[in-house]
């Protein structure tokens, strides 16, 4: 490794203790050095606006940051163990082609406030690429609900309780990643606030011009006090994971749904071949291993909130503990968002099996309508439900799944889904 920026004479590099301190650190940042390029061009225009650095200066300095982001895309630069960590490897490069000027551009700032804004960026890249990927899943859930409606059972308790459609199962789905593009639209506003130029956490003494810095990193607003930045470094991962795991808990009750349905005793849906895979040693299988995953991804997101909970334990200001909020936020955040963008393609294309939908449907499963349509016809309900309870099995008698389903007309219900309401919400998150 370089010399750390910090290294100050008489101080002894232990290369043990430089490993634990480093950990995977260095390799951590490439996630977000295209941020941190970003966030020190706006850091240099701000210092150049207030004087501290010459146009010539801060020109050069944009110009090399330009390069390195180029660079670092291209392969061209690489950002491994040789830095300490990604933050000093932007000076040192910037340092070795521009000498002094590159030696300035640390002025009024802090690797604390450095890696707060770039990760600031990256989390906010992650929520807007979480509220499309649930919106894709929620306009494939309308499509679908609107376009093909089959009866099929509702079930509680896994056992068949009533008559229940697909077009009903699509639009549940579709309201519930609604629900999970508002959580992330929410949370997106709720973390937009810039760090950078709190430096180490108590600010400087220079006039910094965070106005520019707000306005060129596309932020909505300041995160004005120097110690609430460093009290949210966490607190605003924990919030993306909470929107992101929201999605992530729809998906694994979908995918829960889906491995049950395609199974042999149910046989409701078949996916899409792509979908499914092989086993190794038995011949007839096709198993719904991707489905699985997706139920799975949701444990990913919530180590990742488990982990950064533990970690914020801590006394206000900067503590070393905080970096490894990195690493958590980074995997469960990516994991999230790879198994959200399967869903939508997989939704659009599985199929009901429509025969097996209506075997599934057996005459118990009215018991509920005749109680109804009892006491909607004066019959206290506690006795209709007892009479229809005698007769659950002949209650089927002369019914017909469409005409339960054409009586289900309380809002929301398969006779009146209200999928332009939903779309209108939708269209509404913007
Ligand atoms: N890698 C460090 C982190 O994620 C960067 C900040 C280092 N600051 C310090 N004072 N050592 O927290």
């Amino acid at each position: 490794m370089t010399q750390p920026i910090w290294q100050k004479s008489g101080i002894r590099i232990d290369t043990r203790i430089m490993r634990f301190l480093a950990g995977d650190d260095v390799l951590l940042d490439r996630e977000f050095f295209l941020h941190d390029i970003a966030a020190s061009k706006a850091h240099v225009e701000g210092l150049a606006s207030i004087g501290v650095l010459s146009e010539a200066e801060a020109s050069g300095l944009k110009r090399e940051l330009d390069v390195l982001a180029r660079d670092f895309r291209s392969g061209a630069f690489v950002l491994d163990e040789t830095f300490e960590d990604g933050h000093s490897a932007i000076e040192a490069r910037l340092t070795e082609r521009l000498g002094d000027a590159g030696r300035k551009v640390h002025t009024g700032r802090s690797r604390n406030d450095q890696v707060l804004v770039a990760t600031r960026l990256w989390l906010k890249e992650g929520l807007t690429l979480a509220t499309a990927r649930c919106r894709a899943v929620a306009e494939v859930c309308l499509d679908r609900a609107r376009h093909e409606s089959l009866p099929m059972p509702g079930y509680t308790h896994l056992q068949r309780a009533v008559v229940s459609s697909t077009s009903m199962w699509f639009a549940g789905f579709a309201e519930s990643f609604i629900d999970d593009v508002q959580r992330a639209r929410d949370t997106l506003m709720w973390i937009d606030a810039n760090p950078l130029g709190t430096a180490a956490g108590y600010g400087v003494n220079l006039k910094l011009d965070r106005e520019h810095t707000t306005r060129a990193l596309g932020f909505g607003r300041m995160q004005i006090n120097p110690i609430a930045a460093q009290l949210a470094r966490g607190k605003f991962e924990l919030a993306v994971l909470e929107a992101v795991g929201s999605a992530l808990l729809d998906v694994r009750r979908l995918a829960w749904d889906l491995s049950l349905f395609t199974t042999g005793e149910f046989n409701l849906v078949s996916l899409p071949a792509e979908y499914t895979t092989g086993s190794s040693i038995m011949p007839n299988k096709r198993n719904p291993d991707v489905v699985e995953l997706l139920r799975a991804s949701y444990a990913s997101v919530a180590a990742a909130r488990t982990e950064i909970e533990q970690l914020l334990s801590l006394p206000s200001g900067y503590q070393r503990d905080l970096q490894i909020t990195k690493g958590g936020v980074f995997r469960g955040v990516q994991r999230g968002l790879a198994a959200l963008e399967l869903v939508p393609d997989l939704l659009a294309r599985l199929q009901w099996n429509e025969a097996a939908l209506h075997a599934a449907i057996e005459p118990a499963m009215y018991a509920t309508d005749a109680a109804i349509e009892q006491a909607a016809a004066g019959v206290p309900f506690r006795d209709a439900y007892r009479a229809a309870a005698e007769a659950a099995q002949v209650a089927g008698q002369g019914r017909t799944p469409a005409q339960s389903l054409a009586a289900r007309t309380s809002p929301g219900a398969h006779a009146d889904l209200r999928l332009d309401e939903l779309q209108a919400r939708l269209q509404r998150l913007g």
